[in-house]
């Protein structure tokens, strides 16, 4: 039994001040933090789903896996073991994040990897999106998806697979120049298309992008009104992806890395089959980076 969604992340961001504005006027997460030093946003029910705190890094500080229950947690540790991955439990890091029962490692590339169970979900205090948002698509999909650049892919996948329990959802063969390509890899745990994505170059970011599944195509689109209005600038226009038909725009964060914004993708169900795919998009997703 492996991990069943990914729960929380937590940013490490050099301008606190301007990933307030940006989290809750663009992306339209809910602020509730309750402290100076960290930014604590909410997506759904669940407390929080987002920290942002100061620091140099700019970049994924840490990412949050939810298991079921206790057995779970003592069984995705297990795998880690078996894996040749350290897992220890940490009562003062549960604590901190607000959970019933927490492990810490680290994926091979360095990044805190939190296994956890027991969240803390706050139906009587509903989300309310500043920016009017609807709603965020989570659920048993949990948060969303990471994207991150790793140097061993192989390793990698050994720990999200065999560790955690993600399965192979697809691969896209990204062409970066002319008869030189990438091989992209989706990982799922879950229905959603992939709750990971690994990019095997090595980078000084770990984050490529995390992404955000919102309830309407409306939703897409103002986000999309709401960065051309407040000076977001925008890193690939609208397009929809090959292979989870996600209908998305990416946006740069004020740390350089991206979120992707997206609607309407299709979800892994019993009888799915691994593919490859030879271009990342159907349509759009034209690169404005400069
Ligand atoms: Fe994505």
């Amino acid at each position: 039994m492996g991990v069943s969604a990914l729960g929380y992340i937590g940013l490490e961001v050099a301008d606190l001040g301007q990933w307030r504005s940006y989290a809750t006027g663009f992306l339209g997460l809910m602020d509730v933090s309750q402290s100076d030093t960290e930014l604590r946003l909410r997506a759904d029910a669940r407390a929080w789903r987002i920290s942002v705190s100061q620091g140099k890094a700019d970049d994924l500080a840490f990412a949050g896996f939810e298991v079921r229950d206790a057995a779970s947690l003592e069984s995705v540790c297990d795998s880690l073991n078996a894996a040749g991955f350290a897992a220890v439990f940490d009562a003062a890091i549960a604590k901190k994040r607000g959970v019933t029962g927490l492990a810490t490692t680290r994926d091979p590339n360095g990044v805190p990897i939190e296994i956890y169970f027991g969240a803390v979900e706050s139906f009587e205090s509903p989300m309310v999106s500043p920016a009017g948002v609807s709603g965020f698509l989570t659920g048993d999909q949990g948060l969303g998806h990471i994207v991150l650049y790793v140097r061993d892919v192989e390793a990698t996948k050994r720990f999200y697979m065999d560790g955690l329990g993600f399965r192979l959802s697809d691969m896209i063969d990204m062409e970066i120049e002319a008869g030189r390509s990438l091989e992209l890899t989706f990982l799922h745990c879950n229905p959603r298309h992939h709750t990971i994505a690994l990019v095997p170059a090595p980078m000084p970011k770990r984050l490529h992008h995390f992404m955000l599944q919102v309830d309407s195509m409306e939703d897409v689109g103002l986000a999309y009104d709401r960065a051309e209005r407040t000076g977001v600038r925008i890193a690939e226009t609208l397009g929809r992806h090959t292979n989870d038909h996600m209908f998305s725009f990416y946006a740069h964060t004020p740390s350089g890395f991206q979120v992707e914004y997206g609607w309407g993708a299709r979800t892994i169900d019993k009888n799915w089959a691994v593919v490859r795919h030879k271009k990342p998009s159907i349509w759009g997703h034209k690169s404005l980076s400069d």
